[in-house]
C-alpha cells in the first residue's frame, strides 16, 4: 500500500506566494493527455491513481484532458439534442455535457440517477428586497437528494467504480453524506459517513440512514471529522468523496454549463455562490475557464463567494489583503451546511475568484435568516446556507462597502440546497424562536442572542369551528 501523502501547513514562503498568485492568472486548462495535475507545481499523475494531493508539494489536484476538438457550435447543438434522447446518460444534467468531463473509458462505466437539469428561476421579490432590477436563482436543490452535491457525487462514484473501490467515505455537514449514501447505494458500494455529532440537520441525517450508509457521529466539528478521514482512508483502502476528490469537482462543473445554456450562452455579469469547503466555487472557476477557452463565454462572470460571518476564513484572507494564506477559524453559524473553519479547496476557490475578477464577502446570521424567508416568499425556498447569496446581493447592492453590485447587473444566485433540508430552522424563524446560540438543529443547548424574525409567517392555531376558521382568515387576509 502506498504511503499516505503528507499535508503541508498553510505557512507559505514568499516564492510560493508569487508562484501561486501567478498560476491563478495564467492558468492553462488543458493537457496533452488525461491526467491528474497539481494546481501549484503542475506535476502530473496517472488518471487512475488513488491520490488527492500532489506528493511533491502537497497541493490539490485537477483532472485535466486534451482540449476537445469538436467545434463549439456543434457541441452546443449536440448537448441540446441529447435532451430529447431516451438514454438516461444523455438525460443527466452532468453526462449530457460529457465532452467536458471525459475521464471514463466507456459509457457503461457511468453511474447516473439522473441528476441536474435544475431550474433557473426569476425571483422578483428577492430582487426587490436586494435592490436590483432582476435576480435569477439557479436552484440546485432540485436534484435527487436535494442539493448540488449530486452533480459531483455522480462523477466521484463513477470514478470509484472505475477504480474498483469497494467502499467510499466522506466527512460532511449533511448534504455530501446524503448524496454519497444514495449514489453509493445505486452503484452497489459500501458507504461510510462522518458527521459532527448534533451538528447536522435531522433531515440530512435521516437521508444517510435511509440510504444505508454506516453513519458515524463524530464528537467534534466538521474540520476534525475531515482531518480524521484523510488520516485513516489510505490504509483502509477507502475512497474519499469529499471535495478534495477532484472527480467530484468535474461533475460540479456541469452546473455552469447548464446555466450558460439556460442563459442562451449569454454569460451573466455575476454568479453568487455560498462557500463552505470551497469545492463548488472552485469547480465553477474550472468550468468557466474551460468554456472561455472553447469560445463559449461571452464574458467572464464574476464569481462572488459568500461565507457566513462566523465561518469566513476565505473572506478574512481577502478582506485583509492576504489571500496567499488562510488562517483557520473556529466556525460558528446556524447555516450548518457551511459551518467550516478550514476549507480544503480554498486555493481552487481563490483561483476562481482571481481569474474571474470576482469577490469574496460574508453575511451575518440576521442577513441569512431574513434572506431565506424572502426567497421563500418568492415560492422558491432554500436551506440557510443557500440564502447567504441573497443576503450578499442585498449588502453589495445597498451598502457596497467592499464591492458594489450595480442594480442593473445581470446576477445569478446559486441556491445549493432544498428548503426541506432544514425544516427546523425554518419553523423556528417563522415562530420567532431562532437564536444565534441555539447550537444545533437537533438539540437545544442555549437561547442567547435571539434573531429577529422580520418576515415571519407564523402558524396559527384555531378551534375546530367554522367561526374560528372564518375569523382567522378575515383577520389576516384581505380577500
Ligand atoms: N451549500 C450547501 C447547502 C452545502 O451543503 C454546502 C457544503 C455548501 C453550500 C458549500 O459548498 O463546500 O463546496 O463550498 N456542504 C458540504 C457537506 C460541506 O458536507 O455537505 P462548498
Amino acid at each position: 500500500m502506498a504511503a499516505a501523502p503528507t499535508f503541508p501547513t498553510d505557512s507559505t514562503n514568499q516564492d510560493s506566494i508569487a508562484r501561486d498568485n501567478a498560476s491563478d492568472y495564467n492558468w492553462h486548462p488543458w493537457s496533452t493527455r488525461r491526467a491528474l495535475r497539481c494546481i501549484s507545481c503542475q506535476n502530473t499523475y496517472p488518471l487512475r491513481a488513488v491520490i488527492y494531493r500532489c506528493s511533491e508539494c502537497g497541493e490539490l489536484l485537477d483532472v485535466v484532458y486534451p482540449r476537445p476538438r469538436v467545434d463549439p457550435e456543434r457541441l452546443k447543438r449536440r448537448w441540446l439534442r441529447r435532451r430529447a434522447s431516451t438514454n438516461p446518460i444523455d438525460l443527466s444534467g452532468v453526462w449530457r455535457f460529457r465532452e467536458l468531463l471525459p475521464f471514463y473509458d466507456s459509457l457503461d462505466q457511468i453511474v447516473t440517477y439522473p441528476e441536474g437539469n435544475t431550474p433557473l428561476l426569476d425571483a422578483p421579490r428577492s430582487a426587490a428586497y436586494a435592490g436590483v432590477r432582476r435576480l435569477r436563482v439557479k436552484h440546485l436543490g432540485f436534484n435527487p437528494t436535494g442539493s448540488f452535491k449530486d452533480y459531483g457525487m455522480v462523477a466521484g462514484v463513477t470514478q470509484a467504480r472505475i477504480l474498483g473501490m469497494r467502499a467510499v467515505a466522506c466527512a460532511s455537514t449533511g448534504n455530501t453524506s446524503a448524496s454519497m449514501a444514495a449514489y453509493a447505494a445505486r452503484a452497489g458500494l459500501a458507504s461510510i459517513v462522518l458527521v459532527p455529532e448534533g451538528g447536522v440537520s435531522f433531515a440530512k441525517l435521516a437521508q444517510s440512514l435511509d440510504y444505508g450508509a454506516l453513519t458515524l457521529q463524530v464528537r467534534g466539528d466538521f474540520d476534525v471529522a475531515q482531518a480524521l478521514l484523510q488520516q485513516i482512508a489510505p490504509d483502509l483502502g477507502i475512497y474519499i468523496l469529499n471535495s478534495i476528490n477532484p472527480f467530484r469537482l468535474e461533475g460540479q462543473k456541469s452546473v455552469m454549463i447548464e446555466l450558460l445554456e439556460q442563459c442562451g450562452w449569454k454569460a451573466p455579469d455575476r454568479i453568487v455562490v455560498p462557500g463552505g469547503n470551497l469545492g463548488n466555487s472552485g469547480s465553477y472557476g474550472k468550468a468557466l475557464r474551460e468554456l472561455n477557452d472553447l469560445g463559449l463565454l461571452t464574458k467572464r462572470p464574476r464569481i462572488t463567494i459568500v461565507q457566513a460571518h462566523g465561518a469566513a476564513p476565505l473572506y478574512d484572507a481577502f478582506s485583509s489583503g492576504h489571500s496567499e494564506s488562510l488562517v483557520r477559524v473556529h466556525a460558528r453559524t446556524l447555516a450548518t451546511a457551511i459551518k467550516i473553519g478550514s476549507p480544503v479547496s480554498w486555493k481552487k476557490a481563490r483561483r476562481a475568484v482571481h481569474w474571474s475578477d470576482g469577490w469574496v464577502t460574508s453575511v451575518d446570521e440576521q442577513d441569512i435568516a431574513d434572506a431565506k424567508a424572502i426567497i421563500g416568499s418568492d415560492g422558491i425556498g432554500c436551506e440557510p446556507a443557500s440564502a447567504t447569496t441573497l443576503g450578499a446581493v442585498r449588502r453589495l447592492a445597498q451598502e457596497g462597502t467592499d464591492e458594489r453590485i450595480d442594480p442593473d447587473e445581470d446576477v445569478v444566485a446559486i441556491l445549493t440546497g432544498n428548503v426541506l433540508k432544514d425544516p427546523d430552522y425554518t419553523l423556528r424563524y417563522h415562530s420567532s424562536e431562532l437564536y444565534e446560540e441555539f447550537r444545533t438543529e437537533s438539540v437545544i443547548t442555549g437561547k442567547a442572542n435571539p434573531l429577529k424574525s422580520n418576515f415571519a409567517n407564523p402558524p396559527v392555531v384555531i378551534d375546530a369551528t367554522a367561526e374560528a376558521l372564518i375569523a382567522a382568515i378575515k383577520d389576516r387576509l384581505s380577500i
